[in-house]
């Protein structure tokens, strides 16, 4: 009988520690198991897998391994698609705080790039980071050089430029409060990205994060596919961590995305959410539901007001180098990212966080998931909104 491989025996692979899954002819794999798959770091092998040869074996097992092989129940292993994972000759961080500094550290540790150079107005601040960071390769032994200094050049040549520079929320502030003031340190960025690096593919993480990645597309006048903006792989994460307290289960066993604005109007999608495969419903009732929503989009807020000065840095910085993990092809599949939408959803001439495809080049293609008319009606509310405060 035809096995169906959905994302729990995925799951329970990688909890095994496996990070080959092998299929078998006649096997059924739902779209959920391969995205789980991708997600997480399984690669689906077509099988039956010949089995390691022993190390040494005497002549009749020899025989029978040969004869095996030769049996019609041995089906080849296809040869599995090389997957590349790149590695970058230059990532800028423009602004070294907070979250500039931890996707720093991230970069450095996981020795993906050749350079690092990081930019902070702050006096000192990024070439203290950029020596910081360099004292500790004689442990971690990342071969990325990282230098660091106030001036906007530093930029020049990189092939990424993630850009957090800006005022970061107080307690009580919105993210839309900070529109002017970050504005402006956008349009330097930009400026010198235009001049010094125009193939970088820019990450924007400067709160508001669509309106800023707006900001960015139009100061830097780069084409679509190079300007990101980073939310909904933060979002999506904190909206997973609420499902997975709420069911009691772990972080892993949740699949789970967040569209729409960084901001009041985040669109978390609970139709294509899933705990270990199923559907929200049969783990969580609609009111542990919609205060998982709440969780995800009140999620940075919380931080700010425990903190009181200054935002989250921890869980934006892993969510910033998510993105940069699919450009290099460390991981595949579509990524929720904000982008300026082209009648992707129905709509246009506005940034907003979709699901697409990553590569060295930036926006590949946005993906189109079927949504509920609810889902759809709050991504169109959020374009509506982001028009409104950039008074488009
Ligand atoms: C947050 C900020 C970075 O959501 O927007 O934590």
């Amino acid at each position: 009988m035809a096995r169906v491989v959905g994302s729990d025996l995925i799951e329970e692979a990688r909890q095994r520690g496996r990070i080959v899954f092998e299929l078998l002819p006649g096997d059924i794999v739902t779209d959920v198991a391969r995205e789980t798959a991708a997600r997480i770091g399984i690669r689906l092998v077509e099988g039956p897998l010949e089995k390691p040869a022993p190390v040494r074996s005497d002549g009749a097992t020899a025989l029978r391994r040969g004869l095996h092989r030769r049996s019609p129940k041995w089906v080849a292993p296809s040869r599995a698609a090389p997957t590349r994972v790149r590695r970058f000759s230059k990532i800028a961080f423009v602004g070294a705080g907070g979250v500039g500094g931890n996707v720093a550290h991230l970069v450095a540790s996981a020795d993906m790039a050749d350079e690092l150079a990081l930019i902070d107005i702050a006096p000192g601040l990024a070439a203290a980071t950029a020596l910081d960071l360099n004292h500790a390769s004689g442990i971690t032994g990342t071969r990325a050089r990282c230098t660091g200094g106030e001036d906007l050049a530093l930029v020049a040549g990189a092939d990424v430029v993630v850009v957090t520079a800006g005022r970061a929320r107080g307690p009580g502030m919105t993210r839309a409060d900070l529109i002017g003031v970050n504005a402006r340190v956008i349009h330097q960025a930009a400026e010198a990205i235009r001049s010094a690096a125009p193939r970088a593919i820019v990450i924007v993480v400067t709160n508001p994060l669509d309106e800023m990645t707006v900001e960015m597309l139009r100061a830097s006048g780069l084409p679509r596919a190079q300007v990101l903006g980073m939310a909904g792989t933060l979002d999506s994460s904190r909206f997973r961590h609420a499902l997975a307290r709420a069911a009691a289960v772990a972080p892993a066993d949740v699949q789970a995305i967040t569209l729409g604005s960084h901001g009041d109007e985040m669109a978390p999608i609970p139709s294509l959410a899933r705990i270990r495969g199923r559907a929200l419903d049969r783990f969580l009732s609609d009111d542990q539901i919609a205060a998982c929503v709440q969780d995800a989009v009140t999620g940075g807020g919380q931080v700010v007001a425990l903190k009181k000065s200054g935002s989250a840095t921890i869980a934006p910085a892993h969510a910033t180098m998510e993105l940069l993990d699919h450009m290099r092809g460390a991981r595949t599949g579509p990524v929720p990212v904000s982008v300026m939408l082209d009648g992707e959803y129905g709509i246009s001439g506005v940034v907003l966080g979709v699901p697409a495809h990553l590569g060295a080049t930036g926006l590949i293609g946005v993906e189109e998931l079927r949504l509920t008319p609810a889902e759809r009606a709050a991504l169109q509310a959020a374009a509506e909104a982001i028009r409104t405060r950039l008074g488009l």
